[in-house]
């Protein structure tokens, strides 16, 4: 442990130590390999973009833009932010190098992205997200796409228990009107809002609906709701949506009180959300943003994706995995005199060839300790090299999890025995 006065990360930024790898490095490479599977391909975009930029993008009057931001003025004078999240660079990229000019487009990215939020489990203030962006698409069919994107995913993690919540927001004109009723509505109970409220009423009523508090809450019981203002085409589009995610096996829940912290979304949201996390339960979240290119100076580009939370999503699946051996070696090698060690690393070297993952024992103490150090390893077999092996004669191989007896074969015959036994493995 370091001394008292040792430097310390920032808090809400976490090393990622060498024990928990293996579950980010699966986690990420079952990211690659969703992405590659509906022929997303990879953008990787700066972590420092200009503040302008999210500004315009998020909405200035979202909690990330008013008080999350990493934001700081460089050298130059040019106030400049640690991105927040991905999809505005992701745009701002499209825009300026032409990807999105009379062209479909569909995009991953994941990294680091910074936001000063109170830091408490599942929420940090570096954390890193997988995003998908497609762009071009105006229909239903990709917002159904983009949702069997982070199904397949979640079933190649072997998550099960996340539910998905959907909603529209309805087009931007049945937004504003439902943005004046709002405000009309809640003008002679000003003084009974909330402060923040009080402060949002003028320039952006809608973000009054998540208020917390509980006067304010009991004000709202009695507001007009969006869903008064979901035009019949934005209705019917939903309603497709629906259909399709039906036939796909997709179970969902209509969430009409779901809207999202950022300002860009237009017609369809959704939120994975899943009780083992606390209060962090949003796992994966997104929508269609139809507004977005122009609104940073580009040609108007239908668009929907989602980002998911990476420590959320490792977290869940470690969870998942406490039991399982998924990360464990397959055979514990045991050699059981110093004469046999050059058959051992020969057998050791031979199973990797064929992929297993090995630990060698490197010792010739007795027999009962190694197979203790075996057990205690996790491996799913442990293979014995016994005094005076020469090539040809027998091995034995002892099963440590699961079914399966302990047998003595020649070595022709391991490879086949080990591909049985750690099959069979839970
Ligand atoms: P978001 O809902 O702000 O959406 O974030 C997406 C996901 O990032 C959340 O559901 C959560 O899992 C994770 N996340 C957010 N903040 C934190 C935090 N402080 N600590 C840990 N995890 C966090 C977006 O960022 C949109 N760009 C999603 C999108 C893409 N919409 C369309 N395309």
């Amino acid at each position: 442990m370091a001394s008292g006065n040792a430097i310390q990360s920032i808090r809400g930024m976490n090393d990622l130590l060498p024990d928990q790898m293996s579950t980010w490095q699966r986690v990420e490479t079952a990211l690659r390999n969703v992405a590659r599977l509906y022929d997303y391909r990879e953008i990787r975009t700066p972590i420092l973009e200009r503040t302008e930029l999210f500004k315009r993008a998020i909405g200035e009057q979202t909690d990330i833009v008013e008080k999350e931001m990493y934001t700081f003025t460089d050298n130059n004078g040019d106030s400049l932010t640690l991105r927040p999240e991905g999809t505005a660079s992701t745009v701002r990229a499209g825009n300026q190098h032409g990807l999105l000019h009379n062209q479909t487009q569909r995009l991953w990215y994941s990294g680091p992205m910074f936001r000063h939020e109170r830091p408490q489990k599942g929420r940090y203030r570096q954390f890193h997200q997988f995003g998908i962006e497609a762009l071009g698409w105006h229909g239903p069919e990709v917002e159904a796409e983009v949702i069997t994107v982070g199904e397949r995913l979640w079933r190649m993690l072997g998550l099960t228990g996340l539910s998905l919540q959907i909603n529209t927001l309805g087009s931007a004109e049945g937004r504003s009107l439902f943005r004046a009723s709002l405000k009309d509505y809640l003008a002679p109970f000003e003084k009974s809002l909330d402060e923040d409220s009080q402060r949002r009423l003028e320039k952006n009523p809608l973000r009054i609906l998540d208020s917390k508090d509980a006067k304010t809450q009991e004000i709202l019981e009695n507001a007009p709701t969006l869903q008064d203002f979901i035009e019949s085409e934005e209705r019917e589009h939903f309603e497709t949506l629906q259909m399709l995610l039906s036939s796909a096996g997709v179970h969902f829940e209509v969430n009409p009180r779901l809207v999202r912290g950022l300002d860009y979304y237009t017609g369809f949201v959704f939120e994975w959300l899943t009780d083992q996390l606390g209060a962090q339960s949003a796992v994966c979240a997104g929508g269609r943003y139809d507004g977005l290119a122009e609104q940073l100076g580009g040609r108007s580009v239908p668009a929907t994706g989602f980002a998911c939370g990476l420590e959320r999503l490792v977290e869940l699946v470690s969870l998942n995995e406490a039991n399982s051996l998924q990360d464990n070696p397959d055979v514990y090698l045991i050699t059981q005199s110093a004469d046999v060690e050059g058959a051992g690393v020969r057998i050791a070297e031979f199973l990797r060839n064929k992929d297993f993952k090995v630990v060698s024992g490197l010792s010739s103490s007795n027999l009962k300790k190694q197979l203790r150090r075996a057990d205690g390893s996790g491996a799913g077999v442990a293979v014995i090299v016994p005094d005076r092996y020469i090539s040809g004669s027998q091995l034995l191989a002892k099963p440590l999890r699961g079914q399966g007896e302990q047998r003595e074969m020649p070595e022709s015959d391991l490879e086949k025995f080990l591909r049985e036994c750690t099959d069979q493995l839970p």
